[in-house]
């Protein structure tokens, strides 16, 4: 790869960052799309994160992605937040436009993208069941209100946070809040079932958020775990008939979203997603 004194710096904010998979995924996305930046992850303790951010401005570093735990502190040092990102609450992606901050969130549209891409699902047709109620559970819920699905339950263990959260998408589309003991009866009428604990995520491969008996054909379970990449969750719901997708595909589609924001050029997504399969095996 040829760098010189033109090629432009594009970052990744956290702590830690040191197993991220975005380094190489992004330098590859740049290299396929002939573009001249470099992606570098950058270990940025809590308290530092504002001297961070007046540096990569000073440096004039043409965006960042931003992981945990700064995605909600990251707000205070920017000049302008999207609406999506406002309503999420949380940015993972910073466009530094000669100087202007602006942030976004690409997690719930990323997910929604993948979404449509894998399945080729109409998501106004949707009773979705979302398991979970923290941060991804909010990026993607917001995707989903606002893409027009026809109603929303929330379950979740702490069931004041699925409360606060159906309150809130309760902004754009009916919602509803179920304890995690009545989840099977509200499955049988579900179609979108979204998982998005860390219940299965490895090393626990073998655990699963919800008893499988209640899983069925007429579903799609969305897993937003990508590590495995086929949860146990997946594997009973293909079991049963139900059409599975994997938690990569946000992954890989919030990445696509960032790239598109900084460069103002299509990602090579199938790139991106041979990196991404062949780091996680
Ligand atoms: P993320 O950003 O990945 O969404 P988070 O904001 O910490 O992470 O949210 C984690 C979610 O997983 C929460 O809904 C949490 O439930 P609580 O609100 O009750 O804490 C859920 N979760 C984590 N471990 C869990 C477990 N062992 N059983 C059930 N739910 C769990």
């Amino acid at each position: 790869m040829h760098i010189d004194g033109t090629t432009g710096v594009v970052a990744l904010l956290g702590h830690p960052v040191a197993h991220s998979k975005s380094p190489e995924m992004m330098n590859r996305a740049f290299q396929t799309a002939g573009l001249p930046y470099i992606y570098a992850a950058f270990d940025v303790a809590p308290e530092a994160l504002g001297d961070a951010v007046r540096g990569l401005r000073a440096l004039g570093v043409r965006g960042w992605n931003v992981t945990i735990p700064h995605k909600v502190a990251i707000m205070e040092w920017l000049d302008e937040v999207d609406e999506t990102a406002r309503a999420i609450g949380a940015v993972n992606t910073v466009v530094n436009d000669n100087g202007r901050l602006v942030g976004y969130n690409t997690d719930g549209t990323g997910y929604l993208r993948s979404l449509q891409e894998e399945t080729g699902l109409d998501v106004t047709a949707q009773r979705v069941l979302i398991i979970g109620a923290g941060g991804a559970a909010r990026a993607v819920g917001h995707a989903l209100a606002t893409a027009g699905v026809r109603h929303i339950t929330v379950a979740n263990r702490t069931t004041e946070k699925a409360e606060e959260l159906a309150a809130h998408l309760g902004q754009w589309t009916a919602t509803d809040v179920v304890g995690l003991a009545d989840i099977n009866r509200v499955l049988e009428e579900t179609t979108l079932l979204v998982q998005s604990t860390s219940v299965g995520m490895y090393p626990h491969v073998d655990e699963i958020p919800i008893a499988p008996s209640g899983l069925h054909d007429r579903l799609i379970v969305s897993d937003l775990i990508y590590r495995p990449k086929w949860t146990r969750l997946l594997q009973e719901a293909k079991k049963r008939g139900a059409r599975v997708h994997s938690g990569l595909g946000m992954l890989l589609y919030q990445a696509v979203l960032a790239f598109e924001h900084w460069t103002g050029r299509p990602a090579p997504v199938e790139t991106m997603r041979e990196v991404l399969e062949a780091s996680l095996q």
